[in-house]
């Protein structure tokens, strides 16, 4: 149970002195203790703080002790705040009040006999201590639970995600492959002539990267997620891998009715990891075909300061500035992107943590409708 549960205890009594000496016996660690000398003045408190505990004098001007409980149990806030009337008449107070909602209710005469005063108010303090330690624990079930299906929920979504992103290139390959069996088994040859076969290939070999790029992006989740994400620096020109990453996607920049220009007019050297950063470059470029609309892309390679730095700006949907930040985490996507394309929203999250490893950042400038410019900054150290 924690001890950081604090008790409010309030003391209502009419004379100061009273208070004075009641205040003195039940004061303690964790204990705050609160006074009032009328009625009035002991529901304003009430109203204000939670009390584990109100000791009531019975004999006071005005609402006397007996009223003010009644006035307590109408209201939902006071109703089951734990009570001890006090009072210089002995006998006739075993009648007195009945029907209190908390049940919790005591009694302590007049004179105060301390060692009594001091063990009843224990009772009333623990029994409000464990009260709320058993709450916060119920909310942190609560809270757990909730959590809990929160994450199996992701998962599902996950596994319906990566399921349909499989499924598509498999469909297609499948379906090349039947037609192929229906011409061998009619002996229709012409489909496999010498100038079919180079595209035939290509198209088998896009749908098998396609896949193997999802399962790799899925490892890389699970590795960054484990920290066994391995970052292995090694001296090369960051213009010349751009050049070959802008070649390598020429195909994919015409199926998307685009170009890419690459503005890289001196090498740029650094330490850094090739095979990741060619990944972090091949992702915001296919990102910027995928999203650009058909328009021209832009690669910029260039130093500023003591960092590398490597822009890719298109000119097509753009991303609001309310995701600006939250499309670098797992799964996130623009409802817009979400209809134009399929993607499971795992490259920007990779991206970021490769840059990071390697004390970079990457960052998003953009308009929505007007396109996006990602800024990749790598520390210009050498090995
Ligand atoms: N160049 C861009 N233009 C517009 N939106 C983009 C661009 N790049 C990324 N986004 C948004 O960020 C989301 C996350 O990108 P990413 O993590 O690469 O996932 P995916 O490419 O699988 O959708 C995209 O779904 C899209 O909503
Ligand atoms: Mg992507």
């Amino acid at each position: 149970m924690p001890l950081d549960v604090e008790s409010k205890l309030l003391i209502v009594d009419d004379l100061p002195e009273n208070l004075l000496a009641l205040d003195a016996l039940v004061r303690g660690p964790g204990r705050v203790v609160f006074q009032a000398t009328s009625a009035d003045a002991a529901l304003a408190l009430m109203l204000e703080h939670e009390f584990a505990l109100a000791i009531l004098d019975v004999q006071m001007p005005g609402m006397n002790g007996f009223e003010l409980a009644e006035m307590m149990r109408s209201t939902e806030r006071t109703r089951h705040i734990p009570i001890i009337f006090v009072s210089a008449a002995g006998r006739e107070l075993d009648y007195a009040f009945r029907g209190y909602e908390s049940g919790a209710v005591d009694f302590l005469q007049k004179p105060l006999d301390g060692y009594v005063v001091i063990s009843k108010v224990n009772v009333f303090v623990d029994l409000h201590r464990h009260r709320k330690a058993l709450k916060h624990e119920m909310d942190a079930l609560a809270e757990a639970h909730r959590e809990l299906e929160r994450a199996v929920r992701m998962r599902d979504d996950f596994m319906s995600m990566v399921s349909h992103e499989l499924r598509t290139p498999l469909n297609t390959l499948y379906l090349e492959t039947q037609v192929r069996k229906l011409h061998l088994s009619r002996g229709n040859m012409a489909h496999f002539e010498a100038d079919k076969l180079p595209a035939m290939i290509e198209r088998d070999q896009r749908q098998i990267h396609n896949m193997v790029r999802l399962i790799d992006d899925m490892l890389d989740v699970t590795r960054l997620r484990s920290g066994t994400l391995s970052i292995q620096p090694r001296l090369f020109d960051l213009s010349a891998l751009a050049r070959g990453v802008v070649e390598s996607l020429a195909q994919q920049a015409e199926a998307a009715g685009s170009t890419i220009q690459l503005i890289a007019p001196a090498p740029v050297e650094g330490a850094w990891d090739e095979f990741r950063i060619e990944q972090v470059l091949t992702n915001l470029l296919t990102n910027a075909l995928r999203y650009g609309g058909g328009k021209p892309v832009t690669v910029e390679v260039s130093t500023a300061g003591s960092s590398a730095t490597m822009t890719v700006s298109d000119q097509g949907m753009g991303i609001g500035a309310e995701d600006q930040e939250r499309i670098f985490e797992q799964f996130e996507r623009t409802d817009d992107s979400r209809k134009r394309a399929s993607g499971l929203g795992l490259g920007l999250f990779i991206t970021r943590q490769i840059v990071r490893a390697h004390g970079g950042e990457v960052q998003v400038r953009s308009t929505l409708g007007e396109g996006s410019r990602f800024t990749v900054s790598l520390p210009l150290r050498k090995a």
